[in-house]
């Protein structure tokens, strides 16, 4: 249910996204035709760049590419407030002065930077966070690219959805002013791009001196991970689980004759290692014990 008023919802989006490139009552045509390229410059509203540079958790050692940066403003609130660093890419000469003298007036020309750049064409590989206030259709076409950036990778998105990647984070803020998109309300959402983790894994931990030998076979959809575990004789369905950046978390129930112990693994994801514990039973008799495990076959063609 939740997936169709998701649907629903992004679906109107859409229809209000197309709002942006059409006249906007109360819009002036000489603030619609300050963008240039594949949408218009609509600023977002102040109260919204902090809430997004808030929900990526901006710190001083973020690096922060805004893809069509306007007057500038999300990564000069980056490096003013939060203390990053970062550059904007737009192709508008005017709203680039613009974002360089702002820059400058708040004291930070030296921390946020302004290119003239095609933003399908910027190397994003510096980018600690990525920001956008653009069309569903150029975040989807951005989005292979995005994937593609090391795990824990944060993206912030005004209004618009990287189409079927569902967010980690989203949130509603009430923006009276706001006319654009749906008048008098701003949604923000919030992406940790995931480690590749779909294939078949194998693994071991010691309980004293017993070993217990595994396989999990993971099955990924953009942070969501399904699949199998085959833990000692036992094979168990694992339930739907989300990786965050780098960690993974996943519980599954192991039967003993009637009894059905729990247990819970959680890791980093590093290339083709896992490493990390499983802690076996509940509450205060639950053991902690290492656990690693090792790529053996990568899942192709996953999301
Ligand atoms: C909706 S505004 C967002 C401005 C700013 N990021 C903000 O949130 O306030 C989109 C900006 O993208 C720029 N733009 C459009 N197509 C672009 C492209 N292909 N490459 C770079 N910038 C582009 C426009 O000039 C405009 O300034």
């Amino acid at each position: 249910m939740k997936q169709v008023q998701w649907l629903l919802r992004s679906g109107l989006k859409c229809a209000l996204a197309l709002a942006l490139v059409a006249p906007l009552a109360g819009w002036s045509a000489e603030e619609r035709e300050r963008g240039v390229g594949d949408v218009v410059y609509v600023p977002t509203p102040q109260v919204v760049v902090e809430e997004m540079l808030a929900m990526a958790k901006t710190g001083p050692k973020d690096f922060i590419i805004d893809l069509g940066s306007g007057d500038g403003r999300m990564v000069i609130t980056a490096a003013k407030k939060f203390g990053a660093r970062g550059f904007g890419v737009d192709l508008s000469d005017e709203l680039l002065a613009e974002a360089r003298a702002n820059a400058t007036a708040a004291g930070v020309a030296d921390r946020a930077e302004f290119r003239k750049q095609n933003l399908f064409e910027t190397d994003l590989k510096q980018a600690t966070i990525i920001s956008t206030y653009l069309l569903p259709e150029m975040n989807e076409k951005l989005r292979p690219k995005i994937l593609a950036l090391p795990p824990g990778t944060r993206v912030v998105a005004h209004d618009y959805h990287f189409g079927d990647w569902p967010p980690d984070e989203q949130k509603t803020i009430p923006v009276p002013e706001k006319i654009v998109g749906t008048p008098g309300i701003s949604y923000t959402y919030m992406w940790v791009v995931p480690a590749k983790v779909g294939g078949r894994w194998t693994s071991e931990f010691k309980h004293g001196a017993v070993a217990t030998t595994c396989e999990f076979e993971f099955t990924q959809t953009y942070q969501v991970i399904s699949g199998s575990a085959k833990i000692g004789a036992q094979t168990v369905k694992l339930p739907d689980s989300r990786i965050k950046g780098d960690q993974i978390e996943f519980a599954v129930l192991v039967k003993a004759g009637d009894a059905a112990t729990r247990h819970e693994f959680h890791g980093t994801i590093k290339g083709d290692t896992i490493d990390g514990t499983v802690s076996i039973g509940s509450g205060s008799t639950a053991k902690q014990l290492p656990w690693s495990a090792k790529l053996v076959a990568a899942a192709a063609g996953a999301k």
